[in-house]
């Protein structure tokens, strides 16, 4: 059971709890396409039974043990060409949540959340558009929480990690207010370079080389830029330079 959160500003104001449902992301864009919605609702389920990830694929997760919600935001203020600074808002508020348990967790292009190399968050973000802005915004998150053992091999939960259980509503709200912190900062159109600079600060491959496949060839290299569009630039250990590469062009070599 979740409530709505009462020290937040935005985030999670109004909590719509489902035991369980197909996708916390379809449900939220339901709420979108009928149009009465306050900023910063939140969808939440225990039990996501077609819970879809990045690229088509499906996202898993055991029931009661993990965080898989729906944020729906109203980013007006936002251009469609600065659209990314959503996904990076929201992939540093999630970020700094679970580095307050995992220091060295990282954001992995375009906004995976990893610690020591293995998952333990996606993000789904799915924007509309009116003229020439954003419209609405609708961020779906899966945190593994509690769950320890993975068809996946590289992927992690906190409680893995720590070796500690979590209460999932205590985590929900103080993950909230993460969110929350930077989306304000977001909202203020005064820190976008504050949060482009340290979205490539914490971006795994960005301090150190990394291995990848592009055009069927492993390289070495690192992040070098990521365009306003969030496009990624790297640079081989060879010095050469590839740039401006989409999700589909490179494949990171887990390691
Ligand atoms: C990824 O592939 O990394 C993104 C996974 C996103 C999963 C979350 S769980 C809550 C929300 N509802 C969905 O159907 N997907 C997202």
């Amino acid at each position: 059971m979740y409530n709505s959160l009462p020290d937040t500003l935005i985030i999670g104001k109004k909590v719509i709890y489902l035991p369980t449902c197909h996708s916390t992301n379809d449900i939220a864009a339901e709420i979108v396409h009928a149009g009465l919605f306050s900023e910063g609702t939140i969808v939440i389920t225990d039990d996501q039974l077609s819970g879809r990830g990045q690229r088509g694929t499906k996202w898993v997760a055991n029931p009661g043990e993990n965080l898989t919600f729906s944020i729906i935001l109203a980013p007006q203020f936002l251009e469609i060409d600065n659209q990314f600074l959503i996904s990076q808002t929201i992939a540093l508020g999630i970020r700094s949540y679970v580095a307050s348990y995992l220091a060295e967790t990282q954001v992995k292009w375009p906004n995976d959340i990893q610690v020591n190399g293995k998952k333990i968050c996606g993000i789904l973000i799915e924007n509309s558009i009116q003229g020439a802005n954003l419209k609405s915004s609708i961020v779906g998150i899966g945190l593994n929480v509690n769950q320890l053992s993975f068809e996946n091999s590289f992927a992690t939960s906190l409680s893995t990690e720590t070796e500690e259980a979590f209460v999932l509503s205590d985590e929900f709200q103080k993950l909230a207010r993460h969110i929350d912190a930077y989306y304000l900062r977001l909202r203020s159109r005064k820190q976008d370079k504050e949060l482009r600079d340290e979205y490539l600060n914490n971006l795994y491959g960005y301090s150190n080389d990394v291995k990848f496949s592009y055009q069927e060839r492993i390289y070495s290299g690192r992040v070098s830029a990521v365009s306003k569009q969030g496009k990624l630039s790297v640079r081989l250990s060879t010095g050469e330079e590839i740039a401006d590469l989409g999700l589909k062009e490179i494949v990171w070599i887990k390691s």
